[in-house]
């Protein structure tokens, strides 16, 4: 891998049929739902006495169904908000963004949506298990109860169902969150910056179950980093923000194999992205 072909696809701003295939999944997946299309987005905020602040100018992204695409851009770039505007929880000032064709307040209707958060937002006097069904109960969905105990299996906590949020380390809340996300089994997983506030090790691993989950449910996942190296290791694509205003200053599909393991970061292939992107962050 050259670096004028990662340029060819990357850099562009626009998203390329290449970008959008997903490397070495031989066509298995069979159906384009959770599709985000984002078009020609800004955000312009209002302030009082202030200039507005241009969060995002004009960004543009096709983010086919069960896609891993990973978001990287400097402090205050907009990735936050780009996917509150994904995600309906903001509106943009111009452009918009279609869910499999249609609006975003449709898409959260029909519960599309699964965010996960820097902070996990547990609920302090509800049980593990409480906290992962509280969107089940608000929706009114009566989830059976083995369901909800798989979940809790996939992100390692069985044996701690009844514990409180207090009870748990930092990455084990960080995963009661990752299970009430995914207990209305969305489509669309968006993650910012979700194990931002983790050491190390645990962050390593959550990135390890999260590949895992990705590969078994086949999720459209948008998951915001400031870690270069924890976006090439998940991701199909890695898409980089420019500084404020955000818009897209590069598109790389990252043509890893998968499934990928800790030692696939070792690879000179694995070396060059990293330099590749680093690039792109610092030219900024
Ligand atoms: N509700 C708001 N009102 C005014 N300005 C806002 C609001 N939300 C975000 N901004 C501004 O928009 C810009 C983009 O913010 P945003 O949180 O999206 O950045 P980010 O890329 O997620 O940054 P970080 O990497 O630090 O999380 C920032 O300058 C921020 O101050
Ligand atoms: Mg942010």
């Amino acid at each position: 891998m050259t670096d004028e072909r990662l340029g060819a696809h990357g850099t562009s701003g626009r998203p390329s049929v290449e970008a959008s295939a997903r490397p070495g999944d031989g066509g298995a997946a069979t159906s384009d739902d959770g599709h985000i299309s984002i078009q020609n987005v800004s955000k312009v905020f209002a302030q009082r006495n202030r200039d507005p602040v241009v969060a995002l100018r004009e960004v543009s992204l096709e983010i086919p169904g069960a896609q891993f695409t990973s978001m990287l851009g400097p402090s205050g770039c907009g990735k936050t908000t780009l996917m509150r505007i994904v995600g309906g929880l903001t509106s943009p000032s111009q452009g918009r963004t279609l869910i499999d064709g249609e609006t975003v307040e449709r898409a959260r209707r029909q519960r599309k949506f699964g965010f996960v958060f820097q902070a996990p937002t547990l609920l302090p006097w509800r049980t593990v298990t409480d906290n992962t069904t509280l969107l089940l109960d608000v929706a009114h969905d009566d989830a059976p109860v083995e369901r909800v105990q798989d979940l809790l299996e996939m992100v390692g906590l069985k044996g701690f169902e009844q514990s409180y949020p207090a009870q748990l380390s930092g990455g084990m809340q960080q995963r009661v969150a990752l299970a009430r996300a995914l207990a209305l089994d969305p489509t669309i997983l968006l993650m910012d910056e979700p194990f931002a506030a983790l050491d190390a090790l645990t962050r390593d691993r959550m990135g390890m179950e999260l590949q895992r989950i990705w590969e078994e449910g086949r999720k459209t996942v948008v998951f915001v980093t400031h870690s270069i190296t924890e976006a090439v290791l998940l991701s199909d694509r890695v898409v980089v923000l420019s500084a404020r205003p955000g818009q897209v200053n590069a598109d790389v599909p990252i043509e890893l194999p998968r499934p990928r393991d800790m030692e696939v970061r070792n690879t000179a292939e694995f070396g060059e992205y990293e330099r590749f992107l680093r690039e792109q962050i610092q030219e900024m």
